[in-house]
Formats: C-alpha cells, sequence, structure tokens
C-alpha cells in the first residue's frame, strides 16, 4: 500500500456518498462518524455549512427528523428546507427522477423520508448531490446511529454489549441489526410468530455480525432473550402506513411489551430505549419510558448530534 492509499484507508472519505443503509459502510466509518458526533455534541455552533442547504422531503410525519436537522443545519450556519410531499410537484405526479435532478441544482444534499425503499434508491441514483435515508419502509439509519451513540455514552463501549429489540422486525429494527452487527454486539429480536424481521436484512447482519465477533438472533420468547440484556429497546407495533392494522397487532403483541417485569430480568444497570413516538401501555408502560433505566430523551437528542456528523461528512466542508 503506498502513502496515499495508507491515508485514504485510515480516514474514510464520506463525501458526496449517499446514506441509505448502513450495509454499504464499515465499522470504522461508523466509529469515525461517532467521533465526530461527540465532537459536534461539545461543539455545536461552527459555521462549517455556511452557505449550504439541506432539502428535506417528507411523505410520512416527523417531529424529531425534521426539527433535528433542521436546527443541526442553523447551528452549523447552514439552511434546511421542509418540503412535505403533498405541497411540492412531486404529490402531483412530477417524477423522482426529475424532483432529484432539479434539487442537485439548488441543494447541497438532500434528506427523504419515504414510503418505499426503492423510490429512495431511484432518488439517489438520480440526484448528483448526497441522499439521506430520513426512514423508509425498511431502514431508519440515522436512527440506529444515534442509538449506538447513546449506548456508547451510557456503557462506555459497544462490543461485545447485549442489545433486545422486542417488537416488530420494522425498520428501526433492521437498522439496528446492521449498526449492532457492524459494531460486534450481541443482538436479540424478539417478535411475534409472522413479525419477525426481513429475512435478507437478517442474513446480511448475520453475516457481518460474524466478521466482527457479533450476533444477530431472532426469539420468540421475551423473558428468555433478555435475560444479560444491557440494552433494551422497543418500538410501535403499529409503523406509519400501518394505521388499519392497530387492532390486530396489539392482539399479536400480546405478551410482548416491555414493563417492569421484564425489565428486571435483564442486567441490572440495563438501559431502556425507544426510538420514538411511543404509545404508552402498548409496546411499553409508562413505568419503564418514564422510570430510571430510561435514556428516550437523551437518544432522540443525539439524532441532532450524529446527523450533524453525517451531513458534515457527506455535505465535506472547508
Ligand atoms: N424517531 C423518529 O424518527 O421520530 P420522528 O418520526 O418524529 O422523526
Ligand atoms: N417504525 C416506526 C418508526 C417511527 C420513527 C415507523 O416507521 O412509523
Amino acid at each position: 500500500m503506498n502513502l496515499m492509499e495508507q491515508i485514504a484507508s485510515a480516514k474514510p472519505t464520506f463525501k458526496g456518498k449517499n446514506i441509505l443503509t448502513w450495509l454499504d459502510f464499515t465499522q470504522s466509518d461508523l466509529s469515525e462518524l461517532l467521533a465526530k458526533a461527540q465532537h459536534l455534541k461539545e461543539n455545536p455552533y461552527s459555521s462549517s455549512m455556511s452557505g449550504k442547504t439541506l432539502a428535506m422531503i417528507f411523505e410520512k410525519s416527523s417531529t424529531r427528523t425534521r426539527v433535528s436537522f433542521e436546527v443541526g443545519m442553523v447551528q452549523m450556519g447552514g439552511h434546511a428546507l421542509y418540503l412535505n410531499s403533498r405541497d411540492i410537484q412531486i404529490g402531483r405526479g412530477e417524477t423522482i427522477a426529475d424532483t432529484a435532478k432539479v434539487l442537485s441544482g439548488y441543494v447541497d444534499a438532500i434528506m427523504y423520508r419515504t414510503t418505499s425503499h426503492e423510490k429512495l434508491k431511484e432518488l439517489a441514483e438520480e440526484a448528483s448531490v448526497p441522499v439521506i435515508n430520513g426512514l423508509c419502509d425498511v431502514y431508519h439509519p440515522c436512527q440506529a446511529l444515534a442509538d449506538i451513540f447513546t449506548i456508547l455514552e451510557l456503557k462506555g463501549r459497544l462490543n461485545g454489549l447485549k442489545l433486545v429489540y422486542v417488537g416488530d422486525g420494522n425498520n428501526v429494527a433492521h437498522s439496528l441489526m446492521v449498526v449492532s452487527a457492524l459494531m460486534g454486539m450481541e443482538m436479540v429480536v424478539v417478535t411475534p410468530e409472522g413479525y419477525e424481521p426481513n429475512p435478507t436484512v437478517l442474513k446480511e447482519s448475520q453475516l457481518i455480525a460474524h466478521r466482527h465477533q457479533g450476533s444477530v438472533k431472532v426469539s420468540h420468547d421475551p423473558e428468555a432473550a433478555v435475560k444479560g440484556a444491557d440494552v433494551i429497546y422497543t418500538d410501535v407495533w403499529a409503523s406509519m402506513g400501518q394505521e388499519d392494522e392497530q387492532e390486530e397487532r396489539i392482539k399479536a403483541f400480546n405478551g410482548y411489551q416491555v414493563n417492569q417485569s421484564l425489565m428486571d430480568k435483564a442486567k441490572e444497570d440495563a438501559i431502556f430505549l425507544h426510538c420514538l413516538p411511543a404509545h404508552r401501555e402498548e409496546e411499553v408502560t409508562a413505568e419503564v419510558i418514564d422510570g430510571p433505566q430510561s435514556a428516550v430523551f437523551q437518544q432522540a437528542e443525539n439524532r441532532m448530534h450524529v446527523q450533524k456528523a453525517i451531513l458534515q461528512a457527506v455535505i465535506g466542508y472547508s
């Protein structure tokens, strides 16, 4: 390896890259982003994004993603545009390709929250600026980066920790599986039968975990799975777009609630995480989410710090 190759491999460059899923990235890429996020949490204000604009297209509701990206850009001297898909021409049938090309002429990056990973990929292929996944049907990568950042803050390490996700094998679970695997964690996804994670994402995560001495497993037994857990995580049982399945899911997820009795079966110093928004007394009791083991608001704040790191990395700054 010559000197230039050594420098390139020691300091991976993100400039211009899309962040659609962490499957395309390495442990050292994630470590670099986590270190950058730590620095930004300690030094929030700068002019590093001066003159830069982020377009944020939302096809679904949002509190955290919208506000944390917008405030994050402002804190770095940049600007963010909130574009509700209903209000822009995409909502009247303008193609994703045309939207991607037009926006690329105005802005420095695009964040897209969409109903479909395929649409996200199309936008990324057609745009000449980086595209960041702000949640799709399969992944929620910004959330997962904030999750491991929070775990690292609270536990001081990631490697070898046991993370148990109890609930629906959804977008949040999938991204957590990928990052846990990359960071050498032991992850168990506990779901009712029929709500397991996507088999392709599971297989890919298991291959990555194997390379990092970690593991990703699926279980249907919450009480057995949480034994020895350092982190217990859950998300809503019906995601955005699944509102009409709400009643059926409440029945199917009976026995999969994170309550104090389940928390008490994990390690004594286990923490509780939830991406939010939460439905108290469904997937988690108020006692747990509002109790001393919960770190959900620290986790929500951390969305902003890690996303600032992502923005600096993919947009680049001088
Ligand atoms: N966790 C999360 O993405 O929250 P929002 O839907 O409020 O953005
Ligand atoms: N799984 C949830 C996450 C919300 C942040 C959803 O997709 O609605």
